[in-house]
């Protein structure tokens, strides 16, 4: 039977402890998780970095431990990937004292287990010295995932690295991929990406199981390959932000007049446009990708966060070309970050120009939004190829910005038959999803056996 809230009350193993990795893309999945947990009983305790810490004020209901990380500070994002390995290793001492206090204070029977995003490897190897039980989240989807596990392979059979010529074969051993798809970052020249990569799946394998922030009705086949290739159990409870009451883990202050002002215009009429947390753009490109949109005619919402443009001072307005307000005046709304789910949920907003980041993929599928994809890297490049060719709820906009080609793309997209179909096959998927996240449905049945598990390890 279902564990119920009483069952967790009732039960020793009332705890559980969370470490997410300090980014926009992978704290919303953890405190959304945090947040069911919380509902379903479980007492919270959130470890965090220094870096990018949360406001505990804004869950009162949590306890928050912060952990010296060293004080990294934020670098550029060829860096990054070194960055993220060297912020576990930073963390190794000051996660194991503080561990060891939470363990004496709690008595070690309480807690039932710590969950970790799989990119802080440290952090599992310290839990299992203590003999805490980890279970790991991974942020991505299931068919990124499966890439991850296959990253040696696809190195021994010559996918990896990629070759310029090679880049539109596809991958046999996992469909739909093509070459070019495969989750890479940069050129990766130092192997630091495979090391990220390896550390990851080091994760996975040696904890108790993996928390993967999908559904059934979007990778049923991924899933399953998974289940197959893995020893430990995965537990597809997604979508998370659907599942989880409402958190706010936003580390950049939203602009919510945003919200208002879509008010103003008529059903799915708006396009959003948003490039997640990460993703830089060069300058050319934003400015040609402001001519496009002010070309298409198209009203649209745009997030240009600081720092959005490659080597750009933080004054996201004087990186738009002199001109742009004056020629979408009225009918365009620039923010520096938006409460994204609220957005697409407006009943104004009509389609979503993503970064294709797996968490604002699956939140757009969820509102039933169809997307143009321009993916910058890592995952994005899979998630963009089931957009356009697995789930055909969206296109992918290739190649050099230019004006003219961004301009045709967003009226196609906005006003044309093909935005039209794809509009109604991503209402047919929010339906699916839907009915995996009610009663009864694969996802709530995925967290019971979640619970049942945490409880039992
Ligand atoms: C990164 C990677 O890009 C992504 O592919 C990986 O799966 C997780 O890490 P990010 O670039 O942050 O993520 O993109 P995404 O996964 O889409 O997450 C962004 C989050 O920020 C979403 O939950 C989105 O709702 C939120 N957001 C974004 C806002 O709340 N406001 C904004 O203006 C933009």
């Amino acid at each position: 039977p279902a564990p119920t809230m009483a069952a967790v009350h009732g039960g020793r193993r009332r705890h559980v402890l969370l470490f997410p990795l300090p980014s926009q893309g992978h704290i919303n999945p953890m405190f959304r998780l945090a947040g069911l947990l919380h509902a379903r009983g479980f007492t919270i305790t959130i470890f965090h970095t220094q870096f990018n810490a949360p406001d505990p004020a804004r869950h009162p209901d949590y306890r928050f431990v912060p952990v010296p990380d060293g004080s990294p500070v934020p670098v550029a994002m060829k860096d990054a990937v070194a960055q993220i390995i060297e912020l576990g290793v930073a963390c190794e001492a000051g996660f194991r004292d503080r561990l060891a206090s939470v363990l004496e204070e709690y008595s070690r029977d309480a807690v039932a287990c710590l969950v970790a995003d799989t990119h802080l490897l440290p952090i599992f190897e310290v839990a299992a010295r203590l003999s805490v039980p980890t279970l790991a989240l991974r942020t991505g989807s299931a068919a990124c995932c499966a890439c991850f596990l296959a990253y040696p392979m696809l190195f021994d059979k010559g996918y990896l690295p990629v070759q310029e010529s090679q880049r539109d074969m596809p991958v046999l051993e996992l469909p739909p991929y093509r070459v070019r798809d495969l989750p890479v970052i940069g050129e990766d020249a130092s192997g630091r990406v495979s090391e990220l990569i390896s550390r990851a799946m080091t994760a996975v394998k040696t904890s108790s199981g993996l928390i993967l922030d999908t559904f059934d009705v979007l990778e049923r086949r991924e899933l399953e390959g998974l289940r197959r290739d893995l020893a430990v159990p995965v537990f597809d409870i997604g979508p998370l932000h659907k599942l989880s009451p409402a958190v706010y883990s936003s580390l950049l202050l939203p602009d919510r007049s945003c919200l208002e002002w879509l008010d103003a215009f008529p059903p799915e009429s708006v396009l959003y446009v948003s490039f997640g947390s990460v993703a830089c753009m060069s300058l050319r490109d934003l400015v040609e990708t402001a001519w496009g949109i002010a070309g298409s005619g198209v009203p649209f919402l745009w997030v240009v966060r600081p720092g959005m443009v490659s080597g750009s001072a933080y004054h996201h307005q004087q990186q738009l070309p002199e001109g742009f307000e004056a020629a979408t005046h009225g009918r365009g709304m620039v923010v520096t970050w938006a409460p994204q789910e609220e957005v697409l949920g407006h009943r104004a907003v009509g389609g979503f120009w993503t970064h294709g980041g797996w968490n604002s993929t699956a939140e757009s599928i969820c509102e039933g939004l169809p997307m143009l994809c321009r993916p910058y890297f890592g995952d994005q490049m899979g998630n963009a190829r089931y957009v356009e060719h697995v789930w055909r709820v969206g296109l992918e906009v290739g190649g050099d910005l230019e004006r003219g080609s961004v301009e045709a793309a967003i009226r196609r997209f906005m006003t044309g038959e093909d935005g039209a179909e794809m509009r109604t096959r991503a209402g047919e998927l929010k339906k699916a999803a839907a009915e995996c996240t009610g009663e009864g449905g694969s996802s709530c049945l995925a967290i019971d056996k979640l619970i049942t598990h945490m409880m039992s390890l």
